[in-house]
């Protein structure tokens, strides 16, 4: 029998069912929506995104159109290609002698050259200052360029996915490192959509790109460095060192195999509290490390790093801060107004009393038998090595110079060289050294956390890689006056 009490509060239920979902598609539409347009908000102010639509009403541009039939034809694109890579090339400034560098009558350019010089060479392609962002940048805004060329050939669709493909090359390049780091830094959105699109760019990189690969742009690597080197020859240039520089003479490491802290433990021997629990026993530790030292002497890449130094125009603008304490930088030669010693010398003896400033330079073993109490008979604090150790501030003044010469300017190189950069303030240093266009060259021939922010890394040992590049910078060099 149907009852009609049970079917109307089956419908009502029904009804309230479908008044439920109703209101819960709703919400969710609504908070799909907000998501969505909080989505496009934050990638609409992504920089990458407001560099490329930027850039893209530039390429509505009649005479950028016209001269884009330049590129349509792929042997009329190859002949161009050299001249659009020197554009390329002298658009990141980092290849100087780039022929279009030099200043061309307008009336001898082809359209090509023309749309390049538009797109790359005119500052007015710089986007302003707030995205002026260094060579990263530049070369960021190079695939965009790519990218504006690609749509100039009406493939609408294509056209951004050929953009990333480029990026993508670039992004996972196994030499540019410090293009990953940035682009990860600086342009989280982009970094999103590329990490994405990481298994289609496996699938899609053997097939061979018709127009430029990542690789067509780094095959004078050397050159570009070497540009890059001459630049900050007549810039600025700071060196960060650690224990590696002087593995080549003979001094040991610290965490490498054989390394000091493999065989002690630094708590026990380089800390202020050890060294109050037990001179002698850090004494020893000390006075067999002097003993190296003594007995070893500056390799090749510490006179290369002299010979640098005295390459900078401005002596003001060469900076070297060692972690290493055997002062072999002084001893290759280099100026003492040049060399931050950041932990210490430990050729020098010095009292522990902070008040008391008598130090002494233990020129030969004999100077270190000795430590014991001060030899200023109105102190009663006991001689120690002038090192800085793990629970201590640096020396003074030490940071103080750091610092200064940061503040006084960018760098266009940064040479990090053999160090684990294990302590912050090493990256800190070499990073905000490097903020403004510089270039981070990293010198080590074991992998190291600095490498993958590095523009160039030489995975060589610094007595090989340093004499090398000295000597082809002498070999290009213009004669001074
Ligand atoms: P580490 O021993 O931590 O790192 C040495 C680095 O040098 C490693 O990354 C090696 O791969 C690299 N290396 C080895 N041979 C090289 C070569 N021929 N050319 C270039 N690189 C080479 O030493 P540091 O980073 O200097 O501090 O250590 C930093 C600080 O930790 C030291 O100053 C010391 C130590 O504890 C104090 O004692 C306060």
């Amino acid at each position: 029998m149907f009852d009609i009490q049970n079917a109307q509060s089956a419908f009502t239920w029904w009804k309230d069912l479908a008044e439920l979902l109703k209101d819960v598609l709703e919400s969710l539409a609504i908070i799909a929506g907000s998501l969505a347009l909080i989505k496009w908000f934050t990638e609409r102010h992504d920089r990458a995104t407001d560099v490329l639509l930027q850039l893209e009403t530039r390429f509505q541009d009649p005479e950028i159109q016209n001269a884009c039939h330049f590129l349509e034809d792929e042997t009329e694109y190859l002949t161009n290609a050299n001249v659009l890579q020197m554009a390329v090339r002298s658009s990141a400034n980092l290849w100087p002698d780039s022929e279009l560098n030099k200043k061309q009558p307008a009336r001898n350019q082809s359209p090509l050259e023309r749309v390049i010089n538009t797109l790359l060479v005119e500052p007015a392609v710089s986007t302003p200052a707030p995205f002026n962002l260094g060579q990263l940048d530049k070369l960021l805004r190079f695939y965009v360029v790519m990218h504006g060329f690609r749509k100039a050939r009406q493939i609408p669709d294509a056209a951004l996915r050929t953009c990333y493909r480029y990026w993508l090359a670039h992004y996972f390049h196994t030499r540019r490192p410090a293009f990953r780091a940035y682009v990860d830094h600086f342009y989280p959105t982009l970094r999103n959509w590329l990490a994405t699109e990481k298994a289609w760019y496996k699938r899609d990189l053997s097939r061979p790109s018709r127009f430029f690969r990542a690789g067509d742009f780094w095959n004078t690597r050397e050159d570009c460095l070497l540009s890059q080197l001459r630049v900050a020859t007549e810039g600025r240039v700071l060196v960060i060192a650690g224990a590696g520089l002087s593995a080549e003479s003979g001094i040991p490491t610290f965490r490498d195999k054989g390394g000091f802290w493999q065989g002690y433990d630094p708590r026990e021997l380089a800390t202020k509290r050890a060294f109050e629990r037990d001179p002698a026993k850090v004494w020893e530790f000390y006075r067999e490390r002097r003993a190296g030292v003594r007995s070893h002497s500056p390799n090749a890449a510490h006179h290369a790093l002299v010979e640098l130094s005295l390459r900078v125009r401005d002596t003001n603008n060469f900076l070297l801060v060692t972690q290493n304490v055997d002062g072999y930088e002084l001893s290759a030669g280099l100026n003492a107004a040049r060399v931050v010693q950041i932990h210490g010398d430990i050729l020098k003896t010095r009292c522990s009393n902070p008040k008391c400033n008598y130090s002494v330079r233990a020129t030969d073993q004999a100077a270190d038998d000795v430590p014991g109490a001060c030899k200023n008979k109105t102190c009663d604090g006991i001689l120690r090595p002038d090192v800085v150790w793990f629970d201590e501030d640096f020396r003074p003044g030490d940071e103080e110079r750091v610092k200064e010469f940061l503040k006084a300017g960018s760098c266009d190189v940064v040479f990090v060289i053999g160090t684990s950069a294990t302590f912050d303030y090493i990256a800190d240093w070499a990073f905000s050294a490097v903020a403004n266009d510089g270039w981070l060259i990293e010198i080590n021939p074991h992998p190291s956390d600095i490498a993958r922010f590095a523009h160039v890394v030489f995975k060589k040992p610094a007595g090989k890689v340093l004499p090398k590049l000295m000597k082809q910078l002498k070999k290009g060099e213009p004669k001074r006056k």
